[in-house]
């Protein structure tokens, strides 16, 4: 499906997670060129200087039956995707909503309920020097070298985004599981999510990330912040 109209671009505001109008069509966009108080998940900030983050929110309106949650791993897909077609470089997925290359957090998705739609948010980090980066994060220009076109990007981005989403609100993860598996950042590592430690070996159909804990046993589960051995 076609995403990105209609489309708000603001210079500054507090998120653009805030300016998502929720009455109007499924695909609006909000994209801003810097955010005084930009959100990411569980409550955390998302900082980036003005001029070098790619900040948008969409509005998505998926059906009853399919399980929101799954957006942030969807919307990291469609990141990837288009990660690797615009740089030429494999990207990974850090469930749940990462998006990896060399090791570093180059994007992050955050999908939020509201008015009974999802507003998906999504950050990737283009242009910004080391200095300018949290730790444990990357943008295209240092894990590249290159500098990139924010509005390109943007445009790639949201193509590969149509065409998980639908895929997606039409056939559920499994649609778009081809992208999510290979991907997966934790799998093989030595992970602790929610006090449960282990070695994660799977992202599961259904989104779960699957921790070996020892004795045979596999523990799923549904969200919660990773911390893993690097
Ligand atoms: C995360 O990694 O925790 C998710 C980060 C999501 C950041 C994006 S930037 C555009 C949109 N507006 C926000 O305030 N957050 C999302």
């Amino acid at each position: 499906m076609t995403l990105g109209r209609p489309r708000l671009d603001v210079e500054s505001c507090e998120s653009t997670q805030l300016l998502v109008d929720t009455s109007l069509p499924e695909g609006a966009l909000v994209v801003a060129d810097h955010q005084t108080a930009g959100r990411g998940r569980l409550g955390r900030s998302w900082e980036a200087p003005a001029g070098t983050a790619l900040l948008f929110s969409l509005l998505l309106d998926p059906p009853q039956q399919r399980h929101a949650p799954e957006l942030s791993l969807v919307a990291g897909v469609a990141v990837a995707d288009a990660l690797e077609r615009t740089l030429g470089l494999s990207v990974q997925i850090k469930w749940p909503n990462d998006v990896m290359l060399r090791r570093k957090k180059i994007a992050g998705c955050l999908a939020e309920a509201r008015d009974g739609a999802v507003v998906l948010g999504i950050g990737v980090n283009v242009g910004q020097t080391a200095e300018q980066l949290p730790e444990g994060a990357g943008s295209i220009r240092t894990l590249t070298g290159r500098a990139w076109d924010r509005e390109e990007l943007l445009s790639t981005l949201l193509d590969d985004l149509g065409r998980r989403y639908g895929a997606w609100r039409d056939g559920g993860l499994d649609a778009v599981y081809d992208g999510l598996g290979s991907r997966d950042f934790l799998r093989g590592r030595q992970v602790t999510v929610n006090g449960t430690s282990g070695v994660v070996t799977m992202i599961d159909r259904e989104g779960k990330l699957a921790i070996a804990v020892g004795h045979g046993e596999v523990v799923t589960i549904e969200s919660g912040d990773v911390s893993y051995a690097r």
